[in-house]
């Protein structure tokens, strides 16, 4: 199983974008990036499926840069034309999925349940979940946030039996739906707040027993301006990154600033 060790965690999610091209820029944009930098982050790369082994074989330092699935069909296998399983990714190497983004809620009518399902399924095969949950700017007007977040990670406990381990190797994207694609964000203090609930939600919810390699990081137009403002006081645990990782060279400008801030913050 892969386990995260490093300080921080930069995912990139492509989302219904890339090719063969996009792929080949951004990978030799990375192999630029000096390994001491490299080394002090995770760094996961989301293709479309049809990508992942493009990806993986082109991947230069294969331990330091990893990849993950952005869906997958809650079955193992069997007659459901058109999805993938978590046994096929599993069979290919990856190693992460990205599951509940709102995307999928909103186009493909995904519910709370079938997210669980999905959770269950990626963990029952010892790959690492990344979990989004976030609310609506309504939600966020009528200050709901934290029980909207409570909501969505108790979905998850219900279903799952041992409960104590089931943050356990995971990663919690705290996306607020109204933050993906628009260029705003939450001020910085919204964001610690949010994250630290979400960390001590959890760390009660299944005391006395502690949580190991649990990851709370942040999504929702994240890009190379913004990265020193969301690590400031080093709340969140990484960045969970759209449309700014579909740019070479803004990408790579995240994974510089996010080194250098979060250095600056570690001093
Ligand atoms: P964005 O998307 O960075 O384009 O806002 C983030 C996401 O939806 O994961």
């Amino acid at each position: 199983m892969t386990i995260l060790t490093k300080k921080k965690i930069i995912i990139a999610n492509w989302k219904l974008n890339g090719n063969l091209i996009l792929i080949k820029n951004l990978l030799e944009k990375i192999s630029l990036i000096p390994g001491y930098i490299l080394k002090s982050i995770d760094l996961i790369l989301l293709p479309p499926h049809v990508y992942l082994l493009e990806v993986k074989r082109n991947l230069f330092k294969k331990d330091e840069i990893y990849i993950g699935a952005q869906n997958i069909d809650k079955h193992f296998f069997g007659a459901y034309t058109g999805e993938t399983s978590v046994l096929m990714l599993q069979d290919i190497g990856v190693k992460y999925v990205l599951i509940g983004h709102s995307e999928r809620k909103k186009y493909h009518l995904e519910s709370e349940k079938s997210i669980s399902e999905k959770f269950k399924i990626v963990k029952s095969c010892n790959l690492i979940p990344i979990l989004c949950i976030g609310e609506t700017k309504k939600e966020k007007q009528l200050g709901q946030t934290e029980i909207i977040c409570k909501k969505q990670i108790d979905e998850i406990f219900n279903l799952l039996e041992h409960k104590d381990e089931t943050f356990n190797n995971s990663i919690i994207a705290y996306e607020p739906i109204w933050s993906i694609g628009t260029g705003q964000i939450p001020e910085l203090k919204e964001i610690n707040e949010i994250i630290s609930f979400i960390k001590n939600y959890i760390k009660k919810k299944i005391f006395p027993k502690k949580v190991k390699n649990f990851f709370v990081i942040y999504g929702g137009s994240v890009n190379s301006n913004n990265v020193q403002r969301i690590f400031k006081k080093g709340g969140s645990d990484g960045l969970l990154v759209g449309a700014a990782s579909l740019s070479h060279k803004d990408f790579s400008k995240i994974i510089y600033n996010s080194y250098y801030t979060n250095k600056k913050e570690n001093i």
